[in-house]
């Protein structure tokens, strides 16, 4: 008796419409990488969203087996497998939201420039094939680093004649994760309630916290505000450390990528109070790709919210002044990768 109370309850058979679970509108959501360290997780995850109708999951290998596995969770989405270049194209037809976890990752002692020889070449053939297929998608770019392959994606999207800035993103989702954790615990505050903009973009420290505009707000000493900005601009490499070899950030990767998507796909389905962090084409500084809290809505950004930037510490003034040149080079870096590749 004890062991059957402990297993889920069998769900209520429906025969009419008033136990149809099915929500007003539903996406589908590609994932290109789905077999990997994050890929994995998040395809859970976003297997678990109910404005999810089909969830197709591409990888170069071992992808039949995640999805086989993932189908038979009773959630609404379909889930398809797709392996390997010939089974792109498929994969995209009609996808809402692209999200590209695909790539290495790091390993101790490696930057996330490190991976740029790697990772151009993967994130330009799947955006070209995003590009051709869902040139209307959201494309959520994961794959590192992230300061260059944003910058990659637009070129090849601007190659193809279907470039719309409003519906590329670098995700940063996971800075404004680890931001809000590292926060409230230094502060014992409910978790729930802490929000930290991180702006600039997503690689040491191009990774801006912005302390001063947490929410609610938080009375941090110099010191204080120094050692949790350093906190979080190392967290990724505090993770590949403890790794030790084993890959980097997947399982928090994965959460802050699936709340990324689930926001994504709140604003598709009309919902007006959505704001997220992310690196996207920008005006708000002099380079061209910043990231910062966007608001979300049907087409994409639909505003990028330059208030965060105003009345900032001396220290966040001075920290913003020294990522620029970096993010800056990062950005050529991918714009020049891309114009020689096309
Ligand atoms: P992983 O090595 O575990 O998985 C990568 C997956 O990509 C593998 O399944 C591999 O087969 C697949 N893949 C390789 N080439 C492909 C191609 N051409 N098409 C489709 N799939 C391909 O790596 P992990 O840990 O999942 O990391 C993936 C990427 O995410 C890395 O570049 C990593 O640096 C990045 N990352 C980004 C973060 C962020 O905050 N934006 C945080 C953590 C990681």
């Amino acid at each position: 008796a004890l062991r059957e109370s402990c297993l889920p309850k069998a769900q209520k058979q429906s025969h009419g419409s008033e136990y149809r679970l099915q929500p007003p509108e539903s996406y589908k959501v590609a994932i290109l990488g789905a077999a990997g360290g994050i890929g994995q997780p998040l395809s859970l995850l976003v297997k678990m969203s109910p404005l999810v109708s089909a969830l197709h999951l591409y990888d170069i290998a071992n992808v039949k087996g995640v999805a086989a596995d993932l189908s038979h969770c009773n959630t609404p989405s379909k889930v398809l497998d797709f392996t390997g270049a010939s089974e792109l194209a498929d994969c995209l037809v009609g996808v809402d939201v692209v999200v590209i976890p695909a790539g290495v990752p790091r390993k101790p002692g490696m930057t996330r420039d490190d991976l740029f020889n790697i990772n151009a070449n993967i994130v330009k053939n799947l955006v070209e094939a995003v590009a051709d297929k869902c040139p209307d998608a959201f494309i959520h770019i994961i794959s590192n680093p992230v300061n260059s392959t944003v910058p990659i994606a637009a070129e090849v999207l601007k190659q193809k004649g279907v470039y719309d800035p409003k519906k590329l993103f670098g995700v940063t989702t996971l800075d404004v994760v680890r931001a809000n954790t590292f926060v409230a615990e230094k502060k014992n505050l409910r978790l729930i309630d802490v929000d930290v903009p991180v702006v600039g973009g997503h690689a040491g420290i191009t990774i801006l916290p912005l302390l001063s505009k947490t929410k609610p707000s938080v009375s941090l000493t110099d010191e204080e505000a120094q050692e949790l900005m350093v906190r979080i601009q190392n967290a990724g490499t505090e993770v590949v450390e403890a790794k030790a070899g084993a890959g980097s950030a997947t399982l928090s990767m994965a959460y802050a990528a699936a709340r990324f998507v689930e926001s994504s796909l709140r604003a598709l389905d009309g919902d007006s109070d959505v704001y997220e962090c992310a690196y996207v084409q920008s005006e708000l500084t002099e380079l061209p790709f910043f990231s910062s809290r966007i608001k979300l809505g049907k087409r994409g950004v639909e505003a990028v919210i330059s208030s965060d930037l105003h009345g900032l510490t001396e220290y966040e003034q001075k920290a913003l002044e020294a990522l620029k040149p970096e993010l800056q080079a990062s950005i050529e870096k991918g714009i020049a990768f891309a114009q020689k590749h096309a």
